[in-house]
């Protein structure tokens, strides 16, 4: 694919914790500058991320934690997280998913999501998926609807810089509708 080795999935462990903050914040810090704030993405982002994954991961993460992970040959270049049935209505959550800056847009986002899709435990079956984007994401904007998201409404979310932005939420009635949609090609 990139002459880094072969692209390989699997549900992330307690051991991948610090690859997944720092995944997340050199992915942050590239999609989110203009959106979050300089001195977050500057410097608090790094214990404020690597606390959360920490805990996310070595504290009691619960059986309804899916968290994939996608690597090559380089490390990792892209993770997906929901929380399976994390809402009595709008159901699991996607709560993470980055790919790498330098491998954005090449489909590895779809393979992650639709690899962590397939991890849902089977008491989860048939719950739907939902997520909240920040308004000015417009990329990953692109990618959910290209995905079939359904644009459900519009609120304001508390981000952890200390702004409140607002935000979309968009939902997918039927999980294997999505992992086909995001297989498909
Ligand atoms: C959003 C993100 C996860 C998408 O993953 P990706 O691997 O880049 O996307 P894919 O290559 O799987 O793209 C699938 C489709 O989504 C759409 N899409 C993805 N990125 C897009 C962009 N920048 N502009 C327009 N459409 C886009 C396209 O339809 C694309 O298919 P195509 O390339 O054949 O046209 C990734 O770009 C990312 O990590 N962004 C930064 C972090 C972020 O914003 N995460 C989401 C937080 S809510």
């Amino acid at each position: 694919m990139t002459g880094d080795g072969a692209l390989t999935f699997r549900a992330a462990g307690p051991a991948d914790w610090e690859a997944v903050a720092g995944l997340q914040i050199a992915s942050w810090r590239s999609a989110y500058r203009g959106m979050l704030r300089d001195d977050y993405l500057d410097a608090g982002i790094h214990a404020e991320r690597r606390t959360l994954w920490r805990s996310r991961f070595t504290g009691e993460p619960g059986p309804d934690q899916v968290v994939a992970v996608a690597e090559d040959g380089t490390g990792l270049v892209a993770l997906a997280c929901i929380l399976a049935g994390h809402d009595p209505i709008w159901g699991s959550l996607i709560d993470n998913l980055h790919v790498r800056p330098d491998r954005k847009r090449t489909g590895i986002g779809r393979l992650v999501l639709a690899d962590a899709a397939a991890r849902i435990p089977a008491v989860h079956a048939g719950t739907p998926l939902h997520l909240t984007v920040l308004d000015a994401n417009l990329p990953a904007r692109a990618a959910y609807e290209a995905w079939g998201g359904e644009f459900c409404e519009y609120l304001d979310a508390e981000l952890p810089d200390g702004q409140s932005l607002p935000v979309r939420r968009y939902r997918w009635a039927d999980p294997d509708a999505l992992i086909r949609s995001l297989l498909r090609r």
